[in-house]
């Protein structure tokens, strides 16, 4: 399966302006790759363009990522400017729940906005551009929260959720044509999504090793790109138990409900 190298076209990052997004594109731009970084935050991107970052170098190119016109106009534009995408990392997602009022249906609808338009309006553009070349990497980042129903996670999980069956189904969609589609699912990161989170966070793992692991899985084709393996494999366990088992431990052992204000 296709896996994209500096030589094959430029990479696209959303959600570049902070966190998971902001590592992974200075990660790839260390790897020799011209990057794209996209956000709405204009001074963000541009601080990090502004950089050094070894053999590669960042590109900022802001949009609102549940636009769906910018977002095609945003990929004819890159490749009108810097050459055809070979891979692209549609990262943006947030999670607008305020916890200690889970169901408000506006900011549920928020955290669906913001997760799952902002893939799909990539997703369209992106195809359309990668198909005619036969080639083309694309990475989701869906989350560990997306595998099961997790008390506390209700909307984000089901946005990532829908995610990661979004992935499934375009991995196989898309081989044909020579996409490689992947799904990053990550556990906790320390990142500003998660600073303040009133709950404690099993395994948390610093944003610098969540890049790194990612990256690694960007130059492999392997669909699945999970961490920390511990947490995965107990959802894993988790999800492939019948429901009489499955709630009473999911309950008791995986439960994100506020434990502080
Ligand atoms: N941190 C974790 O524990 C964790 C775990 C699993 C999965 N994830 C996933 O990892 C991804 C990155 O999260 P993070 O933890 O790195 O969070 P973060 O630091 O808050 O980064 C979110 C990024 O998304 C951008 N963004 C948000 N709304 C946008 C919009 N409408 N248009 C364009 N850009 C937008 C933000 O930039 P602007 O505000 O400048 O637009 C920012 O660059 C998310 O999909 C998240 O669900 C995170």
């Amino acid at each position: 399966m296709f896996v994209a190298t500096p030589a094959d076209g430029v990479a696209w990052v959303t959600g570049a302006s902070s966190g998971i997004g902001r590592h992974v594109t200075m990660d790839l731009a260390k790897r020799g790759f011209t990057v794209i970084a996209t956000a709405r935050r204009v001074t963000e991107l541009e601080a990090l363009a502004a950089g050094h970052h070894g053999a590669g170098r960042i590109v900022a190119m802001p949009c609102d990522t549940t636009d769906t016109p910018a977002m095609a106009d945003l990929v004819t534009r890159i490749v009108a400017d810097y050459g055809s995408i070979a891979l692209a990392f549609l990262n943006v997602g947030s999670n607008f729940v305020n916890w200690l009022e889970p169901f408000e249906a506006t900011k549920g609808w928020a955290t669906f906005e913001v997760n799952v338009k902002s893939v799909v309006n990539g997703l369209d553009p992106l195809v359309r551009h990668m198909k005619p070349l036969k080639r083309g990497q694309i990475v989701i980042n869906a989350s560990l929260s997306g595998y099961v129903g997790l008390t506390g996670l209700g909307y984000y999980g089901a946005s990532k959720a829908a995610l990661i069956h979004l992935g499934e189904t375009l991995r196989m969609q898309l081989a044909p044509a020579g996409i490689t589609v992947q799904v990053v699912s990550p556990g906790f990161v320390g990142t500003p999504l998660t600073s303040g989170a009133p709950f404690p966070m099993p395994f948390l793992m610093p944003v610098e090793e969540a890049s790194r692991r990612i990256v690694r899985g960007m130059s492999r084709s392997g669909f699945e790109i999970t961490f920390p393996r511990r947490l995965s494999y107990i959802l894993k366990i988790l999800r492939i138990l019948p429901h009489w088992a499955y709630f009473p431990l999911a309950s008791r052992f995986l439960s994100f409900k506020p434990t502080k204000k």
